[in-house]
């Protein structure tokens, strides 16, 4: 898809669909009164019929009349007093996904009344409106199947156009360019997340890391079992073992070994890559145990996400991690109760087998270390409690030192990505002791969402956080601005993290 930014007035500009944002309440003065004019009154009858409304989200189509495009879209950002961020990437995804099943080749976006209101102007709204179309393109069902077969498949578009009346064009062609680099990246991490676990084995998903390496240039390491074992990652390999899939832990790297960043960091993305996840020996219910193929999202978003900065800042130091396992249940398989030494030397006592993404993550978070790694942030859909407490649209979130975690939502807010911060409550810890171990895997189901944060923090010396993707991550329905399965969310709050570090 080609991106190009033109400063006409809407109505000049052609294209298969002219998309018009509508802030607030419709008064068909200024642009959009000509824009109304033009179409014959076409709009204002649209508002006045009940069709055209205000609803952050709502679209109407209507017919060009003296406009220059095929077609024209309304799509509502809602009350301008809540416009932010997060509402102007989902415009753009929303209008992409109202066209499924549309033929259009060219889509125009009006950005004006965004820009009018959004901090940041122009060039804000030009790279998330940007990012979103790209993000509204990407469709699940064709994964395995052919576009033209999905009757609701949003178009593959030629060319998205931005127009910015008034505005500086270079600069918002770049703005827009990095939106479209975003959203690639968080639409390559939706596809891997999104394949199934007959698909993508640990393995599988090592060649996907190897590929990214190879195109970007990065440093990559897979380690196999016999050198995990060597090394003494215990904890990954307990929950590698039941499975005929043989686990992987990949390592890539862009930047030097151990090079700090520009704010003196050495950061490592670290992602939870559970192919599939049955809950092993504690087996999970049948109930909705397909949507465990969904338990590599981590994995996947990390390996995206350092390609992505790879494109943007190529050179900056950055390490990702993914342990990539699967989690089955079988005569190999680790038992409740079984204790294991990982790899900082801690002895975990195995309570549950289903708690598993943090007996890989904490292996995982140990090597980083040991690779240099002076920052750590961890994506993991490690938890159902996350969703239960919050649903699908906010990732929780847990760090120390508050300053660090407070960086990361600097990151986040750039990235027009929500989180809600977790208490690392150091009362609970002795609800996780162990007899036969220093610390078991899972305490007593109070307080569990606290408790897996509480664990993880066990296996990392370094400034750290942990985002809980458990909700986030996946939609089980289709909404306005995305289809149902993997988000891409975080993937943006990486990348954001990491440029803040990249070297002039
Ligand atoms: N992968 C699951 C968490 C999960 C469940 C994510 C549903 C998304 C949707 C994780 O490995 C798990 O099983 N967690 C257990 C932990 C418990 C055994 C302490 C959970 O949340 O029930
Ligand atoms: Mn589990
Ligand atoms: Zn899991």
């Amino acid at each position: 898809m080609q991106l190009r930014v033109v400063t006409d007035q809407p109505w000049d500009v052609k294209a298969d669909v002219l998309a018009i944002p509508i802030v607030g309440e419709p008064a068909f003065d200024g642009p959009l009164g000509e824009l109304n004019r033009r179409t014959g009154g076409e709009l204002a009858a649209l508002a006045a019929f009940g069709e055209l409304r205000t609803k952050r989200f709502t679209s109407s189509v209507a017919a060009p009349g003296e406009v220059a495009a095929g077609r024209v879209l309304t799509i509502s950002a809602g009350d301008p007093a809540n416009l932010d961020r997060e509402t102007v990437l989902h415009l753009g995804a929303a209008a992409e996904h109202r066209l499924g099943g549309r033929h259009a080749r060219t889509l125009a976006i009006w950005l004006s009344p965004l820009a009018g209101v959004l901090d940041g102007g122009v060039d804000a709204v030009a790279e998330l409106v940007a990012r979103g179309v790209v993000e509204g393109t990407f469709e699940p069902r064709t994964l395995y199947r052919d576009h033209d077969d999905i009757a609701t498949a949003p178009p593959v578009l030629d060319e998205l156009i931005l127009i910015a009346p008034g505005g500086d064009a270079g600069a918002v062609q770049k703005a827009g360019e990095r939106g479209v680099i975003i959203g690639e990246g968080a639409n390559h991490a939706k596809s891997l997340s999104n394949r199934s676990a007959n698909d993508v084995s640990p393995e599988v998903l090592a060649q996907e890391a190897r590929d990214v390496a190879a195109k970007h240039g990065l440093w990559i390491d897979v380690i196999e079992p016999d050198r995990a074992r060597e090394l003494g990652m215990g904890m990954f390999l307990a929950v590698g073992k039941g499975s005929d899939n043989p686990p992987r832990m990949i390592v890539m790297r862009s930047g030097g070994e151990g090079e700090k960043d520009a704010l003196d960091r050495h950061l490592a993305i670290v992602g939870k890559g559970v192919c599939f996840d049955s809950g092993g020996i504690s087996i999970k219910p049948a109930d909705r145990m397909e949507e465990m193929k969904m338990d590599k999202i981590g994995a996947c978003t990390v390996i995206a996400a350092i390609g992505t900065v790879a494109r943007l800042a190529p050179g900056t130091p950055l390490l990702a991690v993914a342990p990539a396992v699967e989690n089955m249940p079988g005569s190999h398989s680790t038992r409740p109760g079984d204790v294991v030494k990982a790899l900082n030397g801690k002895w975990v006592d195995i309570t549950n087998t289903d708690a598993e993404g943090r007996l890989i993550l904490g292996d995982a978070m140990t090597y980083a270390e040991r690779l240099g790694a002076t920052h750590i942030v961890d994506v993991a859909t490690l938890t159902g409690a996350v969703s239960r407490a919050f649903g699908h649209l906010i990732t929780g979130a847990f760090g120390t030192p508050q300053g660090w975690y407070d960086d990361i939502m600097s990151a986040a807010d750039r990235a027009a990505e929500r989180y809600w911060q977790i208490p690392l409550v150091d009362d609970y810890v002795p609800e996780m002791d162990s007899w036969y171990g220093d610390i078991q895997n899972a305490g007593s189901a109070e307080g569990s969402l606290v408790k897996s944060g509480l664990f993880l923090r066990e296996f990392r010396t370094v400034p750290w956080a942990h985002l809980d993707i458990g909700g986030s991550g996946y939609f089980r329905k289709t909404t306005p601005w995305a289809p149902r399965g993997a988000t891409g969310v975080t993937h943006a709050t990486l990348v954001e993290l990491a440029l803040a570090g990249a070297k002039a």
